[in-house]
C-alpha cells in the first residue's frame, strides 16, 4: 500500500518533470527548427534496387548517380551534420570502373543482377563500422584520429555485390544513446526539425537516408540502433534474427558470444524493397535458412500487437500521434487479414528495460568504464562529471550517464542477474510459441516521435521498447507510418517475427509501405 502511493507519487513526479524539461528547450531553443531543403533531382529518389537496375541497363551511368548524392550531400550537411568523413575521390574511380565494366559487355545485365546485385550504387555507412581508409573512431574523442585499414565484413560483402561506400555518418560516443551527439562531430539534426534528434545510435545514418543523400546503408542495433533513428526519420530498418550476420568490424567488438547475439548489422533505407536484397548479401549462405525468396502470404498471416509496455515505472505513456499511426494500422488489417489482429498481453514486457541491463552484461570482466576509455585505463564517472559541469570533459553526459547507470545494475551472477536472464528466457518462449511459423507481433518503436536536443536524457527507459527484441534476438522491422498530425514528425511501429522469420517482417514493410505511403520526403511543409 505504502510501497503503491510512493511509487504513484514517483511515477507521477517523473512525468511532471518530463513536461518541465520539455518546456525548457522550447523556452530555449525554440518549438519548431528548420527543414532541410527538398530533393530536387530526380535520381535521389530512386530506390537503391532500381539505381541498380538503372545502371546495370545503362540508362543511368554510376559516375553521375554517384556525383548526385555527393551534391546532395555537401547541400544538406552544413545544417544537419551528418557525413563525418568521406572518400568521395576514390569512389568516383570505383564508379568509373564499374561503368567501364558495363560497358565493356563481359556480362549480360541477368549475370550482373545475379552476381552483382548493387553494382554502381552509392552506400553509406556508420563511424563504427569498418570502411577501408574511412575514420573509425566510433564517437570517441581518444579515436579521433584512428582509420580502417580494411572493410569489415559486412561492408566488404557490399562492396562485392557492387556498392560503392562513399559517405560516413555520424554517432554517439561509442554508440551508447540513443541521441547522436559526441564530443568530436557534435549533435546530428532531424531532417523534418533540426530542433529535433535524429536518434541514435545510427542517427547520422538515419538522416543522410532521410534526406536523399545516399542510396541506401548499414547500421548496428544492440539496443534500438537501426529502429530508433529509422523511426525518428520516418524511413525503413531491419535488424536481422541474431548470430546471421558477421559481426567482425564493428566497434565497441561485443565482449562475449552471449552479448554478441545482442547485436546485429542490417540494412536502412527510405524503400522497403532495398531491404530483403541487402539482408541476402549480408547473410551470404545463411540466407537460405531465412528463406528470403519464399512467398509471404500476408493476408493469411497472424497479426498480433501491443499497444504499449504494460507501464514501466520510468516509461512515459504513448504520445498521440505514435498512437494515433498504431490505431490506423490496427484498423486496417482488421479489414485486409483473414483474422484480425489479437492483442498479445505481454505483461512481461513492463520488465524490458531491467532485462535488457541484466541480459547484456556477460563474464568478460569488460564494462563501459573500461570501453569509454577506448579500452586503455578507466572512465571515473564521478571525476568526470565534475569536468563535465566545468565543460572539460572530453565525453558527452550521456556517457558520463550510461557508466553510472550501469553501477547500479544488477551485476553477472548475482541472484538478481540469473533472475532477469531466467524472465528473458521465459519470454522468449512465450513469444515463440505466440508467433509460432506465421505470426508477427506489432508493437510501438517508441513512446514518442522524435525528441528535442538533450531531452533523451529525461527519458533513458524509453529505450526498452527496442532493446528488449535485442536480448531476446528476434528480427525486427521499423515501418514509418507518416507524418503525425500534431508534431508533424515521422511515426511508425516495430514488426517482430520469430527466429529466421525476417521475411515475415519484410513482407509486411512492404504491405504497409504500399498502403501508407512509406517515407514522406522531408522539407516539403
Ligand atoms: C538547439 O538547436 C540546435 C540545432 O538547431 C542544436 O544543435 C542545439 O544543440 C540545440 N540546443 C539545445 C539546448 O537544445
Ligand atoms: C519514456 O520516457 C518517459 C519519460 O521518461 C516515460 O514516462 C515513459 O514511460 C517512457 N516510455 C517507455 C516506453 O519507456
Ligand atoms: C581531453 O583531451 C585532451 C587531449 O585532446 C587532453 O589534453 C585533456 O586532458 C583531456 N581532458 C580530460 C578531462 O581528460
Amino acid at each position: 500500500m505504502v510501497v503503491g502511493v510512493f511509487q504513484n507519487t514517483l511515477h507521477h513526479s517523473f512525468l511532471f518533470l518530463t513536461v518541465l524539461v520539455r518546456r525548457f528547450l522550447i523556452w530555449k531553443n525554440g518549438s519548431r527548427g528548420k527543414q532541410v531543403s527538398p530533393i530536387t533531382d530526380p535520381i535521389l529518389k530512386l530506390s537503391a534496387v532500381e539505381l541498380a537496375s538503372k545502371i546495370r541497363n545503362k540508362e543511368l551511368s554510376s559516375v553521375n548517380v554517384l556525383k548526385a548524392f555527393i551534391a546532395r550531400v555537401d547541400q544538406i550537411n552544413p545544417l544537419l551534420n551528418c557525413v563525418v568523413d568521406n572518400c568521395f575521390d576514390k569512389a568516383l574511380e570505383d564508379a568509373q570502373v564499374a561503368d567501364d565494366l558495363i560497358a565493356s559487355g563481359k556480362y549480360t545485365s541477368e549475370e550482373l543482377a545475379d552476381q552483382k546485385p548493387f553494382l554502381g550504387v552509392p552506400i553509406s555507412t556508420k563511424d563504427n563500422i569498418r570502411v577501408k581508409d574511412l575514420l573509425f573512431s566510433a564517437g570517441l574523442w581518444t579515436r579521433r584520429f584512428v582509420r580502417a585499414h580494411e572493410d569489415g565484413d559486412a561492408m566488404a560483402l557490399m562492396r562485392e555485390a557492387g556498392a560503392i561506400p562513399f559517405a560516413l555518418t555520424n554517432v554517439p560516443e561509442l554508440c551508447m544513446w540513443w541521441e547522436c551527439l559526441n564530443p568530436i562531430f557534435g549533435h546530428t539534426n532531424n531532417p523534418y526539425d533540426t530542433n529535433r534528434i535524429s536518434g541514435g545510435s545510427s542517427g547520422g545514418e538515419g538522416v543522410i537516408q532521410s534526406a536523399g543523400a545516399s542510396a541506401f546503408g548499414l547500421g548496428s542495433d544492440i539496443a534500438g540502433s537501426i529502429r530508433v533513428p529509422s523511426l525518428f526519420n520516418g524511413i525503413f530498418g531491419h535488424k536481422p534474427t541474431k548470430d546471421t550476420v558477421s559481426l567482425e568490424g564493428c566497434f565497441p567488438p561485443p565482449s562475449s558470444v552471449e552479448q554478441g547475439s545482442l547485436l546485429s548489422i542490417g540494412p536502412m533505407s527510405r524503400f522497403s524493397c532495398d531491404l530483403r536484397p541487402v539482408l541476402k548479401v549480408l547473410t551470404k549462405s545463411k540466407s537460405e535458412i531465412l528463406g528470403l525468396e519464399e512467398h509471404v502470404d500476408i493476408k493469411n498471416l497472424r497479426f498480433f500487437y501491443q499497444k504499449d509496455d504494460g507501464g514501466g515505472l520510468f516509461v512515459t505513456p504513448i504520445e498521440e500521434d505514435q498512437q494515433t499511426a498504431m490505431e490506423r494500422l490496427l484498423d486496417h488489417l482488421s479489414a485486409f487479414a483473414t483474422t484480425k489482429p489479437v492483442e498479445a498481453k505481454l505483461d512481461e514486457l513492463k520488465n524490458s528495460f531491467k532485462m535488457f541491463m541484466s541480459n547484456f552484461k556477460d563474464n568478460s570482466g569488460i564494462h563501459f568504464d573500461h570501453q569509454f576509455a577506448n579500452y586503455d585505463g578507466y572512465m571515473n564517472p564521478w571525476i568526470e562529471l565534475m569536468y563535465w559541469i566545468f565543460g572539460k570533459s572530453n565525453h558527452t553526459i550521456f556517457s558520463i550517464f550510461v557508466v553510472l547507470m550501469d553501477k547500479f545494475e544488477a551485476t553477472y551472477g548475482s541472484p538478481k542477474h540469473s533472475r532477469l536472464v531466467q524472465e528473458k528466457n521465459n519470454l522468449r518462449s512465450k513469444i515463440q510459441d505466440l508467433l509460432g511459423d506465421n505470426g508477427v507481433l506489432i508493437y510501438p518503436t517508441q513512446p514518442s516521435c522524435a525528441l528535442y536536443h538533450y531531452e533523451t536524457l529525461i527519458r533513458p527507459y524509453n529505450i526498452s521498447y527496442t532493446a528488449i527484441f535485442n536480448c531476446l534476438g528476434f528480427p525486427v522491422t521499423s515501418v514509418p507510418l507518416g507524418l503525425g498530425v500534431k508534431e508533424g514528425l515521422p511515426t511508425g511501429v516495430q514488426i517482430i517475427g520469430n527466429f529466421n522469420k525476417d521475411r515475415l517482417c519484410l513482407a509486411v514493410a512492404e504491405h504497409l509501405e504500399t498502403v501508407f505511403g512509406g517515407w514522406v520526403e522531408p522539407g516539403k511543409f
